[in-house]
């Protein structure tokens, strides 16, 4: 698995497993044991999934070292606020059995921010985490939160894949030096981009499946991935993506299928009611 630096200089695994949507109490933990067993060693999750136990126990039962492992977890909005996220992240910790956390994001852009954001920062302070980083994070937002913000963000989690390739925030995150990741990466299973024709015909040339081509150029983008499977074959390929590389030409044919459109709008004022009405605990 090759590794991405981060502005903190900690390495991250370029792509990871995505178990969001997957229940807890079984099913998560035998996806996580099954991409461990496959070759992942980065597990995404978050609070809002409802799943960190499953990946907690997952994580022990493979025998694999803690330290080998990178886990990204996530403060749901219910949690916002300086001393509620300082609660949520000890439910984060406490869920997954671990005594530090790799990667911690502030899932969604609602509510007390800054103060959940700040309780992070003293949370990196005291060894719990060890990077911080931001989801869901358009430009417009990025603009009315950075100046709150000690602590400079390592990633932001977002839509991102051909179709959506984000390239005005991409522009800014790189000026900041905040690497991008990817959820979404294979479009969610969208028909049109697994069938399109550049990424089939790329995939015959190099005898990989549509998959591996997408998850290949996103990780020469430099953007972390994060693909979801059930299905073990597909799951140990997203992985098997380091094995041939996409030149120039065919780097720009994919930027070429760029719609700039997305599925999910954070700034949407009806999205930011629905999830801040979701909670996930009393
Ligand atoms: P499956 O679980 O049957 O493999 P995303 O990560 O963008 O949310 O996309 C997940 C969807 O993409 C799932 O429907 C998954 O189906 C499918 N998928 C995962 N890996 C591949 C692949 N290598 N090629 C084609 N489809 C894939």
């Amino acid at each position: 698995m090759e590794n991405f630096t981060l502005n903190n200089n900690t390495t991250i695994p370029a792509v990871g497993f995505g178990v969001f949507q997957i229940p807890n109490d079984g099913p998560t933990y035998d996806a996580t044991l099954a991409a461990l067993k496959a070759g992942y060693r980065h597990i995404d999750t978050a609070a809002g999934y409802m799943n960190e136990s499953d990946v907690g126990k997952a994580i022990v039962d493979s025998g694999i070292e803690r330290s080998e492992i990178f886990i990204t977890s996530k403060l749901w909005v219910q949690d916002h606020g300086y001393e509620n996220a300082k609660i949520g992240i000890e439910n984060s910790l406490r869920l997954l059995g671990v005594d530090y956390i790799d990667l911690y994001l502030l899932h969604q852009p609602y509510g007390d921010y800054l103060g959940a954001w700040k309780a992070l920062e003293e949370a990196v302070a005291k060894g719990k985490i060890r990077s911080i980083g931001i989801s869901n994070i358009t430009v417009n937002l990025w603009n009315k939160f950075k100046d709150g913000m000690n602590l400079m963000p390592v990633v932001n989690q977002v839509e991102f894949n051909p179709f959506t390739q984000q390239k005005e925030l991409r522009k800014v995150m790189a000026e900041n030096d905040i690497r991008l990741e990817a959820w979404y990466p294979l479009g969610h299973g969208n028909k049109d981009l697994l069938e399109n024709k550049i990424i089939v015909d790329l995939a015959e040339k190099y005898n990989k499946n549509v998959g591996q081509i997408i998850l290949r150029w996103i990780y020469q983008e430099g953007v972390v991935s994060l693909p979801k499977s059930t299905n073990p074959e597909r799951m140990k390929g997203n992985i098997d993506i380091f094995d041939f590389a996409l030149n120039d030409d065919e780097m720009k044919a994919i930027e070429g299928l760029d719609t700039g459109k997305a599925s999910h709008n954070p700034e949407d004022p009806a999205v930011e009611q629905r999830l801040m009405g979701m909670k996930i605990h009393e």
